[in-house]
């Protein structure tokens, strides 16, 4: 239970952008829904390179979304409709460059389009290069984003995918857990 609210009853999209650690995404999910939340997906044309629908739907137990434009009869907006009663938006891992367009108010796919219609809480966890992370663009966009009430879990330091050490790591899904239940619960 949180705030005697049951953890059923609270609804959470999750965002996974095209990086290395995208699996890690899932393995998020796969927490969060242990927690009973129901999670729906959304997966970036970038990300699909990384995980795929299949995976993720097989831990949420739910439709995921990669598409801007559907087919399915019924929901020609999903952009709109996966925000509309969510208690918590999560970005996990997010690029540098769903964080650029993010700060920019760029929408040119299916999770760009979604966060900006959404009025939840948001949560990004950034997973990049280190040269990435302290490119000044990448600090200003993340300094917009956090101007604009965007909550970010990491990055930490330690290995990165191209082989390298430094700051730009994924923080870990237990890690990252906390804070979604810290801000479903209202203690962030
Ligand atoms: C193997 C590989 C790993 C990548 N890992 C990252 C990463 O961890 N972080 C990042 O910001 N970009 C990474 N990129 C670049 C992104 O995939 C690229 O910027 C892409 O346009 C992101 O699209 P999206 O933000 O719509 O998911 C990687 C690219 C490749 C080829």
């Amino acid at each position: 239970m949180l705030k005697g609210i049951p953890m059923e009853t609270k609804k959470i999209l999750l965002g996974i952008t095209g990086s290395a650690a995208a699996f890690k995404g899932v393995m998020l999910a796969s927490l969060l829904r242990k927690e009973g939340f129901e999670i729906d997906g959304v997966i970036t044309p970038a990300a699909l390179r990384f995980i795929s629908e299949t995976q993720l739907a097989c831990v949420t137990g739910r439709p995921v979304y990669s598409s801007l434009f559907t087919t399915q009869p019924g929901d020609p907006v999903p952009h709109i409709t996966l925000t509309d009663s969510i208690d918590l938006f999560a970005v996990v891992p997010a690029t540098a460059d769903f964080i650029g367009k993010s700060a920019n108010g760029l929408a040119d796919d299916l999770l760009s389009s979604a966060f900006l219609a959404c009025e939840a809480p948001v949560i990004m966890a950034p997973s990049m290069n280190t040269r990435m992370w302290k490119n000044s663009a990448t600090a200003a966009n993340l300094e917009t984003l956090a101007c604009r009430g965007v909550m970010f879990a990491g990055p930490v330091m330690g290995p990165l995918a191209c082989g390298s050490e430094g700051m730009g790591r994924l923080m870990e899904p237990v890690g990252i857990l906390k804070l979604c239940l810290d801000v479903l619960s209202g203690r962030n």
